[in-house]
Parts: C-alpha cells; sequence; structure tokens
C-alpha cells in the first residue's frame, strides 16, 4: 500500500500468514472445488477475474490452468499475497496483486467475476458491509456477477479469532441491495484440516 501505515486488520491478517502453514489454517482447502464449478458453469475462461480476500487461496493457480488470462488477487496482507507469488513463480506475472483493503480501496477498473470466499462475512459493522458493496458495485461490470461463499446460518460465530456475521442466500442477497439479484446460491460444509465441519452459504449475485 506504497508506504502507507499498517492498520490493525493488516497486522492481524500479516501475522497469521507468516507464522502459520497455509495448510494448517482453518480455511485451507486443497481443491476450491465450489468455486471452479460456480466460476466454470457462469463464465467462459475470456472473463476477467478478481478474487478478493483471496489470502493465500489455491484458485488463482486453478483459473489460471483453465485458461483465465485476466486474474486480479487483492488481499489486505502482503503476506499472503507473497506466498501466492512465491508458488506461482514465473506464472506470477500473469497476475495482478493488489495490496488493499476492501474497505477503503477505490477501484481502478472493472472485472466480469468478483468471487470472496470467507472475506465478508469477517465485516461485522453495517457501515463496513455498505462500503463493501458500493465498491463491489462499482467493480462489477455490468451484467457481471458476485460469487460470494460466506459462513451459514449455522456456521461459526468467529474465525481467526474475529468475529462474523452468517447468512443464508436471502440475507446477503439483501445486504447486497437493489443492484444485484440473487440468481443462485448452494450450502457447503467445509471440512477444516483439525476436522471440524463450517457452514458456508454461496451466493451468486448477478449485478443489474
Ligand atoms: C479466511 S481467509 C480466506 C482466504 C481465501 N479467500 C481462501 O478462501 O482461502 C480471509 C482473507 O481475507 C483477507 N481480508 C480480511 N479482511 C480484509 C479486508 N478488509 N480487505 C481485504 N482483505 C481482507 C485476509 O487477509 C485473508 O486472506
Amino acid at each position: 500500500m506504497d508506504g502507507a501505515p499498517r492498520t490493525s486488520t493488516a497486522e492481524h491478517w500479516d501475522l497469521v500468514y507468516a507464522t502459520k502453514e497455509i495448510t494448517e489454517v482453518g480455511w485451507f482447502q486443497a481443491d476450491p472445488a465450489v468455486s471452479m464449478r460456480l466460476l466454470s458453469e457462469l463464465v467462459p475462461s475470456t472473463s476477467s477475474v478478481i478474487d478478493v480476500g483471496a489470502g493465500a487461496s489455491g484458485l488463482v493457480d486453478v483459473l489460471l490452468d483453465a485458461g483465465f488470462l485476466d486474474v486480479t488477487v487483492l488481499d489486505v496482507s502482503d503476506e499472503a499475497l507473497a506466498v501466492v507469488r512465491d508458488r506461482l513463480a514465473e506464472r506470477a506475472a500473469a497476475v495482478s496483486f493488489v495490496e488493499a483493503d476492501v474497505r477503503s480501496w477505490a477501484p481502478p477498473r472493472q472485472w466480469h467475476v468478483w468471487h470472496d470466499r470467507a472475506v465478508f462475512h469477517f465485516l461485522v459493522d453495517p457501515h463496513d458491509q455498505a462500503r463493501y458493496v458500493t465498491t463491489a458495485g462499482r467493480a462489477i461490470a455490468s451484467g457481471g456477477v458476485a460469487v460470494i461463499g460466506c459462513f451459514a446460518p449455522d456456521g461459526p460465530e468467529q474465525c481467526s479469532g474475529l468475529p462474523t456475521a452468517r447468512y443464508d442466500a436471502e440475507a446477503l442477497a439483501e445486504r447486497f441491495g437493489d443492484a444485484f439479484r440473487l440468481e443462485r446460491s448452494l450450502r457447503e460444509v467445509h471440512t477444516t484440516p483439525e476436522g471440524t465441519e463450517q457452514a458456508f452459504t454461496w451466493a451468486v449475485l448477478r449485478r443489474r
């Protein structure tokens, strides 16, 4: 973030990624299967994708494997982005990296797909939620989609020591407001590396 002071949010997540193996964190998944299933049903590989709060997720690797040419990863943690850069090695040159807090970020362009797995649910302040939705509305091209995976009503009340908000698809759609139309939803039960089950709601929200 070009010399900007680190926020407590950035410090929190940097510490997580600096001190834990990525395969140990609760949200680790070896295969981003639900994300890829939704994306491949929704859009061709010529579509642009931004993974918001991408962390060290392997989704970007799988998108490149699938032929997606316009992929952006955004995260508040430069430690997380460094993990992805190192893992991708020379393939990192094909990816745009953005170190930013989604709550204060001004998108410089638009994408066809906004993907978020396990980030929006950390926004428990309604003002932060509203800022996120406004930013998503600006960043997603008309007719594009937000693919959001967040904790379900019976999902965890906190993650990584932080409180979380929990949603069913209708509540998520309501939070996203009139600029989006709920097109599809599904439930996923994620199993953490420790064997705990976490219920997720996935929603495809079409930008009007
Ligand atoms: C639970 S992890 C999920 C990571 C990734 N989406 C995945 O599925 O593996 C949450 C991620 O959101 C990032 N994050 C949290 N708050 C953020 C914010 N306000 N702006 C941008 N990224 C944020 C964290 O750094 C972390 O990488």
